[in-house]
Parts: structure tokens; C-alpha cells; sequence
């Protein structure tokens, strides 16, 4: 379906034909003076420098032919030669009633056809989620649903940190507590217990000592590092050991995303690259891509237009350990020989920007990826505390996920308790879904880029630009179609009618872009345009309630067209949240 500033190009096009105007000029945008008008087009002007003649006798003519047109209840010419436009109020309604029919809101399937690969997460396994994992998981989360909803068949993978140090700390850490363990003995051929040496709760001990331990204690570190190479090069005792450090974290890691909603398809890590390395290295090697350079094998990316200096691409170090880059880029080889993607888009901390610029120049480079394979980075700014450094417990430190859920739900709990309507049980369940999205939509509402300020008090106020007051719109228009549902009769499947008031007009034009915000979101991958929408639509429909007399209405064929509205905003809500990853309340 067109978006409506198509449909109305198109129009504005075949006036421009018949005004004999250039119809490369015909383009029209929603109108920044809203008081004016509701769309407008300043071709006008533009033709007139390249016809050399006046703008507002241009206009004039095009405004001529539009004004015959039912589409527009408003077309005038302005100086120095702008198009006013507004719709009709009939045009306007027909246009909602042939979207709500449509699939998806009337947006065009833009992912049709692709495949689309979302690298997200990255928890690091055997250490706890932190705040830092906590930003990849929602911002990649809505990325994905956008994806899905726009036709792509997408695959989100959290790509686990898997392969590094903590695995020899930890594997060093239990041959001292248990020497003698099977997986620590030389030549065993023996089976493996199939029970783990551990818990959830050991490791997360585990871990913390043994990497503090590794600062202090030369001789250990140096036996951690050889236990991580050891395992690396496929020692079956380590390896069994690393098996079930894996399984526990990733059931626990399960959990924790789980509570936010995230939810991964492929649960693969930086490990599962590795058996694609030699033959990768192999490769650059056969196309004298790789040289050496301070005693480390490198592959040159910087480029002759590039304004900063792009330094070469790691790929084996001095002591023949392959690197973040070389693991990154074999991923891209499976990813590649499995799943074919049209895009592979990583949502990562923004420092790692430069990783990312040589990955992707070396993955092309190689011919790892086809040239028009989309690689994007979605780079995301820190969460800071009101101190405006990264957020931290009270204590100052690092904060663990779960506290952090526990403390907004928490909060929430406190506001919703005294509401009549709710038990306390109901209360402790809603206060859980509010909770999410005042935190979802506390972190999507910025732009993704831009370091932002965590602040529970802000984000879970019912009023504002917040997850709880989106949430709370959406409560009232269930109670309003609830109460409605009620009274018999009046509001079977009616239509939208066109707008009677100011309020209610402008809560439709609101609804009439949501093909284009959703498209344009998606494809900008763009959370926080979906956020800014269904804002303004909040607004709108907060405006139009204050104004309307809903159920009170005694024309029923009136009433019947406000229930579909309603209805409508519903739906687009509905739809806009759940690519944003959070659910709405009953009650609140
Ligand atoms: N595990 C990494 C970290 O904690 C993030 C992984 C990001 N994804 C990737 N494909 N490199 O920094």
C-alpha cells in the first residue's frame, strides 16, 4: 500500500504534468507550520529558478488543478510560492479504513525475499549480565521485531564471548580445587562424568576470584593462559570442562534475557567460529592479503578517501593466538556457507567502532561476504547515572541486570499498590510488565548512538514522554472498547468516519503515517522513531479523549465510527510496542 505523502505526490505530480511543471518538483512533506496547512510542497519554487519565471504563478497554476481534486478539503498557492495542502476529511478516513484492512498496517514488506542476520548480546560467558550486556539486548531486540514485522526472515544470534581467558581462569581455578578429576588427567580415554564439578552459583564465584586472583598471582595467570591455549587447541578433558561451562551459563543466560523479553535464535559463540580459521588464513594468504608487520600477520583497509586513518586489521598474533577481528571475520564464513544473509547488522557498544570498520573492510576485501551484502553496525552510547558516568550501584559497583529489573519493578509496585482495582498479586504482575517497558522504553526513546541518563523516577512516571504513559494510553482506550463491547449493538464492525472535530482529525493524520514511520524505522534501524511515534499518538488520542464524548455520543452511527477509530489507534499501538519489545498492562 502507498505510505499518503505517496499518494499525495502522486497528485501533486499530475498537476505539475498538466501546469506544465517539471515533475521532478512535485514532492511533498508533512507541513511544519500545522496551523497552515497539513502537508505542504515548495517545487514551486525550485521549478521557478529553473524555468526563470515566478514561483507564485507556478503554484498558482498547480493549485488550480488540485483544487478540483475530492482528496483535498484545502489547496492554495502562498508567497512566495508554497503549496498548502489538507486532506478532506473523507479522503483521510477512507485511507485508515483501506489500512486497517491491510496487512501489517499497509506497510510494503521492504524485507521480502531477505534474509537478515542480527548479532546482539554478547554476553560473556561464566560472568554475570551486566548493565553493559543491557543495551545490546533491547536496542537488538526491537532492531529484530522490526525486521520480522517489515518480511525479513531474520535471525537473531547472541554470539557469545565464549573463547577467552575466563574459560582457562575457571578451568585452572577447578584443576586446584579438584585435581583429580577426570578432565584434568593425561591420556584418560574414559567418558566424562555428565554432571558438571559445578553450579551457576559456584561459577559466578568462580570467576570473580580467579580473575582477581590472576592480577596478583604471576604464576597462576600464567597457568590460566596456558589452560585457555590448551583448550583452544582441543584437549578433550578441557574441552568436556568447557562444555558444561557453557551449558550452565547459557541456561542461566536463558533466564536473564528471558525476563527482558530477548530472545535469541541461534545461541552460537565466538567458539564456533574457530574450525573456519585456517582455512580462512589460508585464503587471505593465497591472495596476498597478509603481511607481516611488528612480528603480528595484518591485512591493510585504509582506503585513499578516508578522512581519519584506519590502521591495519589484526589477524595472528606474535604468539600465533588468533584475535577478536579473526573471530569475527570466520563468523562471517559460517554465517555465510549456512545462512547466506542479505544483511548481518552487529548492535555493539559504539567503541567498538573501528573493530567493526576493519572487519567489514577485510570481509569484503576477501570476498568472505558478497560486495552488495549490507554490513551495518548499530554502535550504542553508554547508560550513565545522574553523574553522568556509566551507571553504577550505590556501593559503585558494577550493576547486575536482575537488581536492576528488581529495583524498577520495585518502584512501579510502590505507585500501582494502592490502586482498588488491582490485587496485591495483580499488582506484583503488572507492576513486572510496566516495569520492562519503562525501561525499554526509557533506553529506545534515544537515539541509539547518544549516551543517555538512567533515572528510575523519569522513566517509570505516568506521564511524559515514557513507557508507562504509552502503556496507561493503551489501558484506558481497552476500558473505553471494554465498556462499548458492553452495550450491545452499537459498535459492530463500523468503519473510521471522517473527523468531526480539530482533535479528532489530527489524531487520524497521526495514524495515516504509521506505514511510512515503520518502514522509515526499519530502515534506519531506528527504534527511537518508532518511540517518537507512538508519542505523538498518545498525545493525539489524549487530546481527542479530553474533547469527545465517546460513549456518551447519542448519534450511534457516530459513536460506532469513534469506537473504530479507537480500535485502530489500538492496533497501531499494539503493533509499534511489540516491535519495541514490551507488552501492555490490563490494569494500572
Ligand atoms: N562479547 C563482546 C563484548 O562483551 C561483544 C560481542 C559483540 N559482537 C560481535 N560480533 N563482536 O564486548
Amino acid at each position: 500500500m502507498k505510505t499518503i505523502i505517496e499518494l499525495i505526490n502522486d497528485k501533486l505530480t499530475a498537476a505539475f504534468e498538466e501546469a506544465g511543471i517539471p515533475a521532478q518538483y512535485a514532492r511533498a512533506s508533512v507541513s511544519n507550520r500545522p496551523d497552515l496547512c497539513e502537508f505542504q510542497c515548495n517545487g514551486a519554487m525550485a521549478a521557478a529558478k529553473s524555468l526563470h519565471t515566478a514561483p507564485l504563478g507556478l503554484a498558482e497554476k498547480a493549485v488550480e488543478v488540485l483544487a478540483k481534486d475530492e482528496t483535498f478539503a484545502k489547496a492554495e498557492a502562498v508567497k512566495p510560492g508554497f503549496i498548502n495542502l489538507s486532506l478532506s476529511q473523507e479522503a483521510l478516513a477512507a485511507y485508515l479504513n483501506e489500512t486497517a484492512q491491510a496487512e501489517k498496517l499497509g506497510t510494503s514488506a521492504i524485507g521480502r525475499g531477505k534474509t537478515a542476520i542480527i548479532d546482539y548480546g554478547g554476553a560473556n560467558v561464566a560472568k554475570p549480565l551486566h548493565i553493559g550486556h543491557l543495551r545490546a539486548a533491547i536496542i537488538g531486540e526491537s532492531v529484530k521485531r522490526m525486521y520480522a514485522y517489515n518480511g525479513y526472515d531474520v535471525i537473531g544470534d547472541v554470539h557469545l564471548g565464549d573463547w577467552g581467558l575466563q574459560m582457562g581462569l575457571i578451568i585452572e581455578a577447578t584443576k586446584e580445587a579438584h585435581p583429580d578429576l577426570p578432565y584434568f588427567i593425561e591420556g584418560y580415554t574414559g567418558e566424562y562424568p555428565a554432571e558438571a564439578p559445578f553450579t551457576i552459583s559456584d561459577l559466578e564465584a568462580i570467576y570473580p576470584a580467579a580473575s582477581a586472583r590472576s592480577k596478583t598471582d604471576a604464576d597462576f595467570a600464567a597457568a590460566a593462559h596456558a589452560a585457555t591455549v590448551k583448550l583452544q587447541q582441543g584437549d578433550p578433558g578441557y574441552y568436556a570442562l568447557f562444555s558444561h561451562i557453557i551449558r550452565i551459563s547459557v541456561a542461566d543466560l536463558k533466564k536473564n534475557y528471558s525476563n527482558l523479553n530477548v530472545h535469541f535464535d541461534l545461541w552460537k559463540g565466538e567458539s564456533d567460529a574457530q574450525k573456519y580459521i585456517p582455512d580462512m588464513i589460508q585464503s587471505f594468504k593465497d591472495q596476498g592479503l597478509l603481511y607481516e608487520s611488528e612480528g603480528a600477520m595484518v591485512i591493510d583497509v585504509a582506503e585513499p578517501t578516508d578522512a581519519k586513518e584506519i590502521p591495519p586489521c589484526l589477524i595472528v598474533k606474535s604468539d600465533g593466538a588468533s584475535l577478536y577481528a579473526t573471530t569475527d571475520l570466520a563468523t562471517l564464513v559460517e554465517r555465510e556457507q549456512l545462512y547466506a544473509p542479505d544483511e548481518v547488522i552487529y548492535v555493539v557498544d559504539k567503541r567498538q567502532d573501528m573493530h567493526f570498520k576493519q572487519v567489514f573492510r577485510v570481509a569484503k576485501k576477501a570476498g568472505i561476504v558478497p560486495e552488495e551484502t549490507r554490513l551495518a553496525f548499530l554502535g550504542f552510547g553508554t547508560m550513565n547515572g545522574e553523574d553522568g558516568k556509566p551507571f553504577k550501584t550505590r556501593d559503585g559497583g558494577v550493576m547486575r541486570l536482575e537488581h536492576l529489573i528488581a529495583d524498577i519493578n520495585d518502584a512501579v509496585y510502590e505507585r500501582i499498590k494502592d490502586n482498588e482495582e488491582l490485587t496485591e498479586e495483580e499488582a506484583k504482575a503488572q507492576a513486572k510488565v510496566i516495569g520492562l517497558a519503562a525501561l525499554k522504553y526509557g533506553d529506545l526513546s534515544n537515539q541509539a548512538s547518544k549516551d543517555y541518563v538512567f533515572n528510575v523516577e523519569k522513566f517509570i512516571s505516568f506521564e511524559g514522554n515514557t513507557g508507562p504513559y504509552i502503556l496507561y494510553c493503551i489501558v484506558r482506550i481497552k476500558s473505553i472498547l471494554r465498556k462499548a463491547a458492553e452495550t450491545a449493538g452499537a459498535t459492530a464492525a463500523a468503519a473510521i468516519r471522517p473527523a468531526a472535530s480539530p482533535a479528532e482529525k489530527t489524531l487520524q493524520l497521526v495514524l495515516a503515517r504509521a506505514n511510512e514511520v515503520i518502514e522509515g524505522a526499519c530502515r534506519e534501524l531506528a527504534p527511537h522513531r518508532l518511540c517518537q511515534y507512538i508519542y505523538e499518538i498518545a498525545n493525539a488520542f489524549s487530546s481527542f479523549y479530553h474533547e469527545t464524548r465517546i460513549l456518551a455520543e447519542p448519534d450511534e452511527t457516530k459513536k460506532a465510527g469513534y469506537i473504530a477509530l479507537l480500535q485502530f489507534t489500538l492496533k497501531v499501538l499494539n503493533d509499534c510496542i511489540d516491535m519495541l519489545g514490551f507488552e501492555a498492562a490490563d490494569k494500572m
